[in-house]
């Protein structure tokens, strides 16, 4: 098949990033088209939701939390504006979390967490066992302590998906659904995509929103090409029965031998338990030893689990930057702009990175507080240009 469509907009990839740069470009005016063969789907399939720009603060990753903070305070008002657009509820709970310690090795990281949260002028609050156990009666009688961040709240990314792809169609967002397989490029500028069928979409801009795979699309220039990898994570969902309600009240999360393991209780009785941090390539196999391990670390945390029925096992992958954050904005390659790389925040992200990718399909330039995250500080210019 060859058909050419046209449009000043085309994002490639239709997972909520996309979704949310589509939909912010469409109600700036822009012609905007999502080239995508199952939109609403992507990492956001597997992702738990949490809103944790708090507790996922990690030493070195400062500017990080700069944008992470940027786009939980735009949380409520995106959220409310698109269950208005759509009549859809997105599971958005301001729930708060709970981060804690079930040794000594885990307390002291957990200290300097909370050293490093309050240095950056953050909201946490350091509580003993007994009291996290007064907050959450299911956690295991042996927590040696823990943070109270009441800020870190959670939504329900299918959900958030689901809304944004209404969203779009609302707003007169073109749905292609198709695989992306090449960039067109013309004089040396990207003018759209040839895909996987022949069909070719010609477009004024194109963002490159694919997530893991942002890296892999033929044709992009190797200037221009984002490095982001895949980083597997696979997480599972249990059911609350109503009689064992309320299972937790809040996102409860702890760091067990070394690795992260989160337990995210939605209203509607689901329970969200994650997430492992692999670094395998493009393999989404959920393994024995996966589920194990989540479901080793969740009981050592909240005992109770094991009585719970485990509904769902899935593995996505998390789009892996080489310094964790974003790539946003204009390439080396004029047309082409990025949407990628936001690795462990990319459902905290949603709300900043359509209003980023809006304006800077507007006005050329990225915003003051997304500046740092230009695609160009990969460049082997920029590169040579940081300090020993
Ligand atoms: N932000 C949670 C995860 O990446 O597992």
């Amino acid at each position: 098949m060859s058909r050419t469509c046209t449009s000043d907009v085309l994002v490639v990839g239709g997972g909520i990033i996309g979704l949310a740069t589509a939909w912010r470009a469409a109600q700036r005016g822009f012609d905007t088209a999502v080239v995508d063969p199952e939109p609403g789907g992507g990492a956001a399939r597997v992702a738990a939701g949490m809103l944790a720009a708090v507790t996922e603060l990690h030493y070195g990753e400062q500017t990080l939390l700069g944008l992470n903070l940027a786009s939980a305070r735009r949380y409520p008002d995106f959220a409310a504006e698109l269950t208005e657009v759509t009549g859809l509820d997105l599971g958005y709970r301001r729930c708060g979390t709970l981060a804690v310690a079930l040794d000594a090795d885990d307390r002291a990281h957990l200290r300097e967490l909370h050293a490093l949260q309050r240095q950056s002028g953050l909201e946490s609050e350091w509580l003993s066992g007994r009291d996290c156990r007064r907050l959450e009666p299911m956690l295991a009688p042996g927590v040696r302590g823990g943070l109270r961040v009441d800020g870190d709240h959670q939504i329900d990314p299918r959900r958030l998906a689901r809304a944004l792809v209404a969203a779009c169609e609302r707003a007169g967002v073109v749905f292609h659904r198709m695989w992306a397989e090449r960039l067109s490029v013309v004089r040396e500028r990207a003018a759209g995509i040839r895909a996987a069928d022949g069909t070719e979409l010609a477009a004024e801009r194109v963002v490159l929103a694919a997530g893991s795979l942002s890296g892999r699309l033929a044709g992009v220039p190797d200037e221009a090409l984002p490095p982001v990898r895949p980083v597997k994570g696979q997480v599972l969902r249990l059911t609350v029965p109503k009689r064992y309600a309320p299972f937790l009240n809040r996102t409860v999360r702890a760091v067990v031998r070394g690795s992260h393991v989160y337990l995210v209780p939605r209203e509607n009785g689901e329970l969200v338990v994650g997430a492992t941090s692999e670094e395998l390539g493009w393999d989404t196999t959920v393994t024995a030893g996966g589920v194990y391990e989540l479901l080793r670390d969740a009981h050592e945390l909240v005992p109770g689990i094991t009585e719970l029925p485990l509904t769902e096992t899935r593995a996505g992958l998390r789009p892996g930057s080489p310094d964790n954050a974003p790539l946003l904005g204009p390439t080396e390659c004029e047309g082409l702009l990025l949407a990628t790389g936001h690795y462990r925040n990319g459902v905290l992200l949603t709300p900043v990175t359509g209003d980023v990718m809006a304006h800077v399909l507007t006005t050329g330039e990225l915003p003051e507080e997304a500046r740092d995250f230009t695609p160009r500080r990969f460049c082997a210019a920029a590169v040579e240009e940081q300090p020993a």
